[in-house]
């Protein structure tokens, strides 16, 4: 019923323990998940566990924070793993101005290179932005490939600009915070259509478990915060949501 589209059951808190993890998903009818990497160990671990369950999809990428010593023969690695059936996606990937492990020019780079990557394997991109919106609006513009804006938490006018692009726009944890007006702005002006959920976990934890360990079988909370800002039945965020991740996953 539930489709958690990016996690990191891959990450070093819920790897270890991940068949639990996993339990509890499907015990709260989460039964689709896409592991996500973000570096080149963390891409390989997504796609073990794609390999490893039925439902489990992965994506793989180099993302802007782990990007420093990238080069060519990092790249032809994430190439490869395109060819695996069940990578469904090229990701994360993008822009972050709000840490300043990596300069500019370097993130801009290593994203601009893995789109071309994409488009050579026909598959969507999915991207982590952060204090960047401006300058990752304009990569998009230019590259002309669809995809996600994940943990999306721009403004609904900017979430707009991305739709014209081709780009659903993921709703995360933060929508459920008491004091989050921008997300949940978000969540109530833009079409159900173009919204996907996910819990990006470990992080971001939604409300009520705020403060402890994120895990997919929370993407529910994320769900019924979108069904009550919409004033919908959760069922139907749930379906239309799943929806349109196998929509833009190539999922059938
Ligand atoms: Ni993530």
């Amino acid at each position: 019923m539930y489709f958690d589209t990016h996690c990191h059951l891959n990450s070093e808190q819920l790897y270890p323990e991940h068949d639990a993890f996993i339990k509890k998903a499907l015990a709260n009818q989460v039964d689709h998940m896409i592991v996500f990497g973000y570096d080149l160990e963390s891409s390989k671990k997504a796609v073990e566990l794609a390999k490893a369950y039925d439902f489990i999809y992965a994506a793989v990428g180099i993302g802007p924070n782990d990007c420093l010593e990238t080069g060519d023969h990092d790249l032809a690695i994430i190439d490869e793993y395109l060819n695996e059936p069940k990578v469904v996606a090229l990701g994360e990937i993008g822009l972050d101005y709000y840490w300043d492990d990596v300069p500019k020019e370097k993130q801009m780079d290593i994203f601009q290179k893995q789109i071309l990557l994409a488009k050579k394997h026909h598959k969507p991109i999915v991207i982590h932005c952060r204090d960047a919106y401006e300058d990752t609006y304009q990569v998009l513009k230019n590259n002309g490939h669809p995809g996600v804006m994940h943990c999306y938490s721009g403004s609904a006018q900017m979430a707009e600009r991305f739709i014209k692009l081709g780009f659903y726009i993921s709703l995360a944890g933060p929508v459920t915070f008491k004091n989050a007006r921008v997300p949940k702005d978000v969540a109530e002006k833009i079409s159900l259509e173009y919204l996907l959920i996910e819990t990006d976990c470990p992080y971001l934890t939604p409300h009520p478990y705020r403060g402890k360990l994120n895990e997919p079988a929370n993407v529910v909370y994320i769900a019924q915060e979108i069904a009550k800002l919409k004033n919908m039945e959760i069922e139907d965020v749930a379906r239309m949501t799943t929806f349109n991740a196998k929509k833009v996953f190539g999922i059938k």
